[in-house]
C-alpha cells in the first residue's frame, strides 16, 4: 500500500492537507495522527469496515477496544448514551485533552469499537492538528496509539513511519507529542468511578470532581492468575525492551548505595537526568525527577534508547508513585516485567490471632522506629462526621443512622449491620475498602519519607493487604495463654473467649503463609524473635 505523509504545522495554513486526509477517513481508509499524548492510528468510528483495518495494520487482538476521538463536547451524544453528569463536569474541566472516558455505548458506534462491550472510551483531543482532523472529517475517529501491537507508543512521526509505511493510507507529519504517554483512562460505567490507566491528568486531579475514584489495581500490579482486566489492554504484554529491568526501591541514596553493594551487576542504569553525574555505569536518563512532565514525555524514547545500546541488566530508578509518577510508574513497572531490588525501606503487614498480644509485638517496633499504621484506629476514623463513608452506610442501613449532628449513631447500626452474616458483610464492603485504601496510603507516605511502616491489620490476610506488604509476620501464642489474656481483657467466661478464638478460624489459616512468625509468652523472647527479624530484612545491619 501506498502511504502518503501530509505535514501540517499549522491547520489553517495546510488547509489542503487537513482536506486530504479526512477525504481518505471519509473513504473507509486508516490514517495515523498526531495527538497530544502519542500518534494516533484512526478511521471513521461509524464505518465497521474502516475499523477492522486498523487492527489489521496494529495486528492487535480484535478483543481489545478502541477509543473513540470527538472535536468536542456537543458530540458526545452521537456516541454515548445515559451520559452521567459527573462525565460532564469531566470533560467541562480536563477536555479537550488526555482524558478519555468510558460511558455507556450508544448503538450507532459498531461492536468492533469497543470489541463487543457495552461501553465505549470518548477523548477529545486538544492537539490542533487532529482536532483540525476530525471536524474536517466530520465523523468520530476510533484510534488506537499508531504502533505494531505490543511496541512502545509512539511519540514522534519517525516511530510511526517505522511501524506504518506500506500499512496505512496516510501518516499526517505534526510534530513531537507534548505528554509522551497515553490518555488517562477513567471509567464511569462502574461504581465507584475507576481509574483503568493513569497519564498525565491525575487521579488526585480526577477526585476533585470523582471524590470516590478508585485506582484498578491492575494500575501498578501484574495481573493475578484467573484475574480479569477492567480495561482489555491491561492483559496484554505492553512493551519491554529487551533488556532486564530491574527497578530499585526508595530514593536517590538507595538506589546509589544498592549499586555500590551490587558493582558489575548492572550494564546501564535507567534513572533522572539529575542523577546522571553520580552514574557509575552507563546511564540513559527519563526526564528530570523534580519535573514528573519531562519524565512523561522522555519515558518511551529512553525505552527504545536501551534496546539502541543493547543494554542486557538494567538497574532502574522509578518516581513516587503519586501525580504523574504514578502514570510514569504505570508503564515502567510494566517494562521491568515487576521486577523490584528493595534498596529501600519496606512494608511490614502484622497480624495475630486474637489474644495473641500483637499490641505489644507493634509496640516494640514502634520502639525500634518504625512507623506503625493501626487499622483497628483508621476504622474508628472513617465513620468520623465529615468521612464519605458515612453517605455510603446510609445508603445501605438506613439515613437515620446519623444523629442530628452528623455523627454516627453506632447503637443503631450495629443493631441492623450485626443482625444477620449478611448484613455484617455489607457492613465489611463498605467500610474494609477505605480502610485498606488509608492504610496502603499511610504506609506509603512513610516509605516515600524513607521510613519503614507496619501495617497492623487483624485481618491482614483475609482482606487482601498481605499483597501491598513487602514482609508480613504473625503473632501467635499458645492457646491456654490466649484464652487467659482474652478473658482477662474483655471480662468474659472461658466460653465465649474460646468462642471469639473461633470465629478466626479464616484468618488463622491464610496466616499461615506469613513470612516470620512471633511467638508470644515471654517479653526477652520477642524482643530477641523481632531483632532476628528486622536483621533478616535489611533494617538492622549485622
Ligand atoms: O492517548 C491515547 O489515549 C491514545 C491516543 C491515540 O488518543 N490512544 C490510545 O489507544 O492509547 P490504545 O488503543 O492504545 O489504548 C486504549 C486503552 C486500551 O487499554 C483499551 O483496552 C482501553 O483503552 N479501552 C478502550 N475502550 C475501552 C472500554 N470500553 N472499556 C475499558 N477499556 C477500554
Ligand atoms: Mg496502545
Amino acid at each position: 500500500m501506498n502511504t502518503e505523509i501530509y505535514k501540517i504545522t499549522d491547520p489553517a495554513a495546510d488547509r489542503a492537507a487537513v482536506e486530504a486526509a479526512a477525504a481518505l477517513l471519509r473513504r473507509g481508509e486508516v490514517v495515523a495522527i498526531p495527538t497530544e499524548t502519542v500518534y494516533g492510528l484512526a478511521a471513521n468510528a461509524f464505518d465497521p469496515a474502516a475499523v477492522r483495518k486498523i487492527f489489521q495494520a496494529k495486528g492487535r487482538p480484535q478483543d481489545n477496544p478502541l477509543i473513540v476521538h470527538l472535536a468536542g463536547a456537543q458530540e458526545l451524544e452521537t456516541v454515548a448514551k445515559d451520559i452521567p453528569e459527573a462525565a460532564r463536569r469531566l470533560y467541562a474541566r480536563f477536555s479537550p485533552g488526555p482524558l478519555t472516558v468510558i460511558l455507556p455505548r450508544k448503538d450507532t458506534v459498531p461492536a468492533e469499537v469497543s470489541a463487543g462491550l457495552s461501553t465505549v472510551a470518548v477523548r477529545i483531543p486538544s492537539h490542533p492538528v487532529a482536532n483540525a482532523v476530525i471536524k474536517a472529517a466530520g465523523v468520530p475517529l476510533a484510534a488506537p496509539s499508531a504502533n505494531l501491537s505490543g511496541f512502545p507508543s509512539p511519540t514522534g512521526v519517525q516511530d510511526v513511519l517505522d511501524d506504518m509505511t506500506g500499512r496505512v493510507a496516510a501518516i499526517v507529519d505534526g510534530g513531537e507529542s507534548e505528554c509522551g504517554i497515553e490518555s488517562t483512562v477513567v471509567s464511569l460505567a462502574v461504581s465507584p468511578p475507576r481509574l483503568l490507566r493513569p497519564g498525565v491528568i491525575t487521579a488526585e486531579q480526577l477526585r476533585e470532581i470523582l471524590p470516590d475514584l478508585v485506582v484498578d489495581d491492575a494500575v501498578l500490579n501484574p495481573l493475578k492468575a484467573g484475574q480479569t482486566a477492567a480495561s482489555p489492554g491491561m492483559k496484554y504484554k505492553h512493551y519491554a525492551p529487551n533488556a532486564q529491568i530491574y527497578i530499585v526501591r526508595g530514593g536517590q541514596k538507595e538506589f546509589f548505595r544498592f549499586l555500590a553493594a551490587h558493582p558489575g551487576e548492572a550494564d546501564t542504569a535507567l534513572v533522572f537526568e539529575e542523577d546522571l553525574p553520580l552514574c557509575p555505569v552507563r546511564a540513559v536518563a527519563m526526564g528530570r525527577e523534580a519535573e514528573p512532565l519531562s519524565q512523561t514525555a522522555r519515558l518511551f524514547s529512553a525505552l527504545r534508547e536501551l534496546d539502541k545500546l543493547g543494554a542486557k541488566t538494567v538497574f532502574a530508578r522509578a518516581p513516587v508513585p503519586t501525580g504523574v509518577g504514578l502514570g510514569v510508574c504505570n508503564r515502567l513497572y510494566r517494562a521491568a516485567g515487576f521486577r523490584f531490588l528493595n534498596g529501600g525501606p519496606k512494608i511490614l503487614g502484622v497480624c495475630g490471632q486474637t489474644g495473641a498480644g500483637k499490641s505489644t509485638v507493634c509496640d516494640m517496633l514502634r520502639e525500634f522506629g518504625l512507623t506503625i499504621v493501626d487499622t483497628d484506629q483508621i476504622a474508628r476514623e472513617v465513620v468520623q462526621p465529615g468521612s464519605p463513608v458515612l453517605p455510603r452506610l446510609q445508603t445501605v442501613f438506613g439515613a437515620d443512622i446519623l444523629l442530628a449532628d452528623g455523627s454516627l449513631d453506632r447503637a443503631k447500626l450495629a443493631s441492623r449491620a450485626f443482625a444477620s452474616p449478611e448484613t455484617a458483610a455489607k457492613l465489611s464492603a463498605v467500610t474494609h475498602p477505605a480502610i485498606i485504601a488509608i492504610a496502603k496510603s499511610r504506609a506509603e507516605e512513610a516509605k516515600r519519607q524513607g521510613k519503614w511502616a507496619v501495617i497492623d491489620a487483624p485481618l491482614l490476610f483475609t482482606a487482601g493487604m498481605d499483597t501491598d506488604c513487602d514482609f508480613t509476620l504473625k503473632v501467635t501464642a499458645p492457646e491456654e495463654t490466649r484464652l487467659k489474656r482474652i478473658m482477662a481483657r474483655d471480662h468474659i467466661t472461658e466460653e465465649e473467649a474460646r468462642k471469639r478464638i473461633a470465629v478466626q478460624g479464616k484468618e488463622d489459616r491464610l496466616s499461615s503463609h506469613a513470612d516470620h512468625f512471633v511467638v508470644n509468652e515471654d517479653l526477652a523472647a520477642v524482643k530477641t524473635q523481632i531483632k532476628a527479624i528486622l536483621t533478616q530484612s535489611g533494617y538492622i545491619s549485622e
